[in-house]
């Protein structure tokens, strides 16, 4: 299967250019399935019912997120009917949504997880305790034909332990949450495609998505009472990650994608 992985779409703007991607790359690239990170795409805190429903109109199989996922409200009552928009699955027992699902596609079964990582994160669950969980639930060849486990983390050991723990049991393993991109994208010894931040799609002329000047601000001045970070509303590029499996469900490469803006690299064949 081929499968696009868009990293953190942060605000208005980069939401706006990731949807008319998505229409013309599903066809462009004959992709089988798009997963998208949505944590900051509402103003670059959380995201709403209404961008979730726009998502999945123009083509995006599923969508996942991170530590923003409630800062809109109304996204519980949302999230508690829809299974195919995801919350880290580490949160406590009793959180409202999923933090993993499987999609019949076309092609095949598509799993994707969801999981926040525990260093310099909010307090979630140990992730390193989830893996069983996971494995159990998205077993390739037997449960799904394709596993992707979005890893929503700031630390890059933690990510990279996970990637390894991981590997060879998963078809992808995915960072997202720092907003830049990394360049170590890989196929691990064991078949698994890593990366350990696909990067946002957003601004890059601005402090990981927001306004340069406040978020400047609060490292200069953090004396001063914190002014609220907006989106920076410059050209967005679009970041991403493709990966391709093979029969059996490992992959068989991983490509990233960088489509305008300050990032733009990548040819599309
Ligand atoms: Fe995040």
């Amino acid at each position: 299967m081929k499968v696009l992985f868009i990293g953190d779409i942060v605000g208005r703007r980069a939401r706006n250019y990731a949807q008319e991607k998505i229409i013309e790359l599903k066809t462009k690239l004959k992709l089988d399935a798009i997963i998208v990170n949505v944590e900051n795409s509402a103003g670059g805190f959380g995201v709403t019912p209404s961008i979730c429903d726009d998502f999945f109109r123009v083509g995006a199989d599923v969508l996942t997120t991170g530590n923003h996922i409630w800062d809109k409200r109304e996204i519980i009552s949302y999230i508690t009917k829809n299974d195919r928009l995801l919350r880290p699955l580490n949160m406590i027992e009793g959180t409202p949504g999923l933090g993993m699902t499987i999609v019949d596609l076309d092609a095949g079964k598509i799993g994707v997880a969801n999981i926040m990582t525990n260093l310099f994160m909010q307090k979630t669950d140990n992730v390193f305790d989830k893996i069983p969980d996971i494995l159990e639930n998205l077993k390739l060849k037997k449960n799904v034909d394709f596993s992707l486990i979005d890893i929503h983390g700031e630390a890059s050991s933690e990510k990279m332990a996970l990637g390894n723990a991981l590997d060879g049991k998963v078809t992808a393993v995915v960072g997202t949450h720092t907003h830049v991109p990394t360049a170590d994208y890989q196929i691990l010894e064991n078949g698994t495609a890593y990366i350990t931040d696909v990067g946002m799609s957003g601004d890059y002329n601005s402090i990981i998505g927001m306004n340069k000047k406040d978020a400047l601000n609060r490292f200069l001045f953090p004396q001063n009472k914190k002014s609220r970070l907006e989106v920076s509303n410059g050209e967005p590029t679009l970041c991403g990650v493709i990966i391709e499996s093979e029969i059996g469900g490992l992959s068989k490469s991983i490509k990233p994608l960088r489509i305008g803006g300050k990032l733009e690299q990548t040819n599309l064949e």
